[in-house]
């Protein structure tokens, strides 16, 4: 028997609108009534059917997940790979960048760090890279080191610090920004130090600073710890170092800034 007659068809959509609620999918129904006239006309088998409604449903479930991915990830600026102009930053490869946004540094637990002076575009790719692990279906939280410093201390404080690097663990991306503009603590450094071993090898982190390696020992203000920490770091890690005037800075005129210690307070 085919559903031909108007009463017929009014019925099984009804049955389909409340199959699709019931699934809890009700995207289902939109997607099988528009389909099913393209699926006549185009005379499309039942399965070519039913997997276009279906993708149209699963399709929508990634896209909504990752909005609220993205969402939830804090990240300030929503700057995307896409925006970033290759141009201004010769120097840097983007088969390297276009690698990095397949994600498959994320499956691997690597790094990225991003190296350079302010406004070279450091944070706009940490935060692209971070979109694209987002949609990629990775959980990403975004924040700067001060800000990762205060989480952890306060996490120490109520004795819950290995509760808290544990749940952290189950974000595949962490994103520390803005290394090196606010010296540490020795407990802060200590505290920091922790977060980088705990994902060691088991989730990814992405770091930017102002400041080459060389210069990490003053702001975690212990030459022993900031080795231990980049030696964890940079063992499965891509480091990239921007370089140029600042962005930001583009036709204005001023075309340098104070020097990297000085830099400590620019933004
Ligand atoms: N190559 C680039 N293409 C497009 N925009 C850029 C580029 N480099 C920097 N910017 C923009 O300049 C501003 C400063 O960049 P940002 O990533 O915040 O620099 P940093 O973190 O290195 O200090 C941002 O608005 C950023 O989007
Ligand atoms: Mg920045």
């Amino acid at each position: 028997m085919t559903a031909t007659e108007p009463t017929e068809i009014a019925k099984i959509a009804k049955q389909i609108e409340y199959l699709a609620r019931a699934l809890k999918a009700p995207r289902i129904r939109d997607a099988a009534a528009r389909l099913a006239d393209q699926a006549r006309d185009g005379g499309w088998t039942h399965e070519e059917y039913l997997a276009a409604v279906l993708d149209r449903e699963v399709s929508a479930r990634d896209a909504s997940g990752a909005r609220l991915r993205i969402r939830a990830a804090g990240f300030g600026t929503a700057k995307t790979i896409e925006e970033f102009v290759f141009d201004h930053q010769p120097g840097l490869k983007r088969d390297t960048i276009a690698h990095l946004a397949t994600g498959a540094f994320l499956a691997k637990a690597e790094n990225v760090v991003l190296l350079g002076p302010p406004g070279t575009g450091k944070t706009h790719l940490a935060v692209g890279l971070g979109i694209k692990a987002a949609q990629a279906g990775h959980r990403v939280l975004f924040a700067t080191a001060t800000e990762w410093v205060t989480r952890l201390t306060d996490a120490h404080q109520h004795g819950r610090l290995a509760e808290e690097l544990a749940r952290l663990r189950r974000y595949g991306l962490l994103i520390v920004d803005e290394v090196g503009y606010i010296p540490f603590e020795q407990d802060a450094a200590n505290l920091f130090f922790q977060l980088v071993s705990s994902r060691y090898e088991h989730a990814s982190l992405i770091l930017t600073s102002n400041l080459p390696f060389a210069r990490w020992g003053d702001v975690f203000g212990d030459q022993a710890v900031a080795a231990a920490m980049i030696d964890r770091i940079v063992h499965h890690a891509d480091v990239i170092t921007l370089k140029g005037a600042s962005h930001r800075l583009r036709n204005t005129g001023i075309d340098t800034l104070p020097s990297a210690r000085t830099e400590n307070t620019a933004h």
